[in-house]
């Protein structure tokens, strides 16, 4: 291959997800391990200046999107400036968050061209969201992300299932996006370090498409074509103004298609959500390295699915999580 964001199964790497800080507002529980995760010292943390370069060498070699993730990426003191710099790069900007302090920074979204923005909620109780999150912010959020929908921003909202906690609120979601024109998308919970994954925890696609059937009937329920690159497959409640879409990583992987690269707050590169082979770029660039050959090695070593775990069996077992990062340090 002679692009180095191409590899060996042909896929090209065109969507950068930036985590900015490993700090996060919230606690939540699929996400992180009750005592939180050792911090990377501060002095081995990108600053705004090497994110902007090291982002730099992505988009030169064909990175068309970047989203900014965290921890909580709102939660980075010079996130005005991140987002200014990489604002001067071409290519489609985007975040993930949790939506508590959002309303701080609206204009700054407006300002650099930010209109994509995912917003995780898993609960529309303001009981179980700080059961799930281990905080009291429910309000916060949740108005938020009215917030941003009256502003026009693009606005997806993940919901990380879990067995008996939040499958029984599947249709309320679904009921959301009769009015509102959000993407609700339902993910499948995953294992990580730390989260106490089981399958019995899982909530799959087939269960959910099952629930949504039950409900509205089959008719109603309209399949939508697959994105390029998709995470979720889409689906829309006929006349309804909104979507919904499931994120199915756990039983039915969409690795085929996949185009993204992860570079974590402390400057490694990371070829699959799932693999814990990462390469350190911020180390490098430090040395005035030419951090090109290191990107190249890195993406061909990515393996076809899931970091080599194909099959569903190879995922449930515990001995495969382990050596992989906790999720508030990848950032999704
Ligand atoms: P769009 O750019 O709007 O399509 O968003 P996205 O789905 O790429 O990003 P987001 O941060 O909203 O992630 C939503 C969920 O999808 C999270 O649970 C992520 O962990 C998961 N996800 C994102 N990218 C990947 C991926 O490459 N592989 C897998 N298995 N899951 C992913
Ligand atoms: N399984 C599935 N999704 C997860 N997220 C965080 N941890 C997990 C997990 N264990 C989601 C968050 C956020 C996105 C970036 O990743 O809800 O929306
Ligand atoms: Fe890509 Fe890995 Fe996610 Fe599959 S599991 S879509 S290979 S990042």
């Amino acid at each position: 291959q002679n692009n180095i964001l191409t590899d060996d199964f042909g896929r090209h790497h065109s969507y950068l997800r930036i985590s900015l800080t490993e700090k996060c507002n919230l606690r939540c529980t699929y996400c992180m391990p009750e005592n939180g995760v050792p911090l990377t010292p501060k002095s081995h943390i990108m600053t705004a200046h090497e994110i902007f370069e090291i982002a730099s060498t992505f988009v030169k070699h064909g990175v068309t999107k970047i989203r900014l993730t965290g921890g909580e990426p709102l939660v980075r003191k010079d996130f005005s400036e991140i987002l200014k710099r990489l604002a001067t790069l071409n290519v489609k900007l985007s975040i993930t968050t949790n939506a508590v302090i959002v309303n701080r920074f609206i204009d700054d979204f407006k300002n650099y061209g930010l209109q994509d923005i995912n917003v995780s909620l898993d609960s529309l109780q303001a009981d179980k969201f700080t059961f799930i999150t281990r905080r009291n912010q429910f309000k916060e959020a949740y108005n938020n992300i009215i917030l941003l929908l009256e502003q026009g921003f693009n606005v997806k909202m993940n919901v990380v299932l879990i067995k008996g906690f939040n499958d029984d609120e599947i249709i309320d979601f679904i009921k959301f996006t009769k009015h509102l024109p959000i993407a609700i998308r339902f993910i499948e919970f995953m294992p990580f370090d730390g989260n106490n994954w089981n399958k019995e925890k899982l909530v799959t696609q087939a269960e959910i498409l099952e629930q949504t059937h039950a409900h509205f009937g089959a008719d109603p329920v309209i399949s939508l074509k697959n994105e390029a690159n998709f995470t979720s497959r889409n689906y829309q409640i006929e006349g309804y103004k909104g979507t919904f879409g499931i994120i199915s990583s756990v039983s039915n992987p969409f690795c085929d298609s996949c185009n993204r690269i992860r570079l974590t707050a402390n400057g490694n590169i990371k070829n699959c959500l799932f693999s814990n082979q990462e390469t350190n770029l911020l180390k490098a660039y430090r040395h005035g390295e030419n951090i090109e050959p290191l990107i190249a090695n890195l993406i061909q070593k990515k393996y076809a699915v899931r970091a080599g775990m194909t099959d569903f069996e190879t995922l449930n077992n515990p001995e495969n999580h382990n050596n992989n990062r906790s999720m508030i340090t990848i950032g999704g």
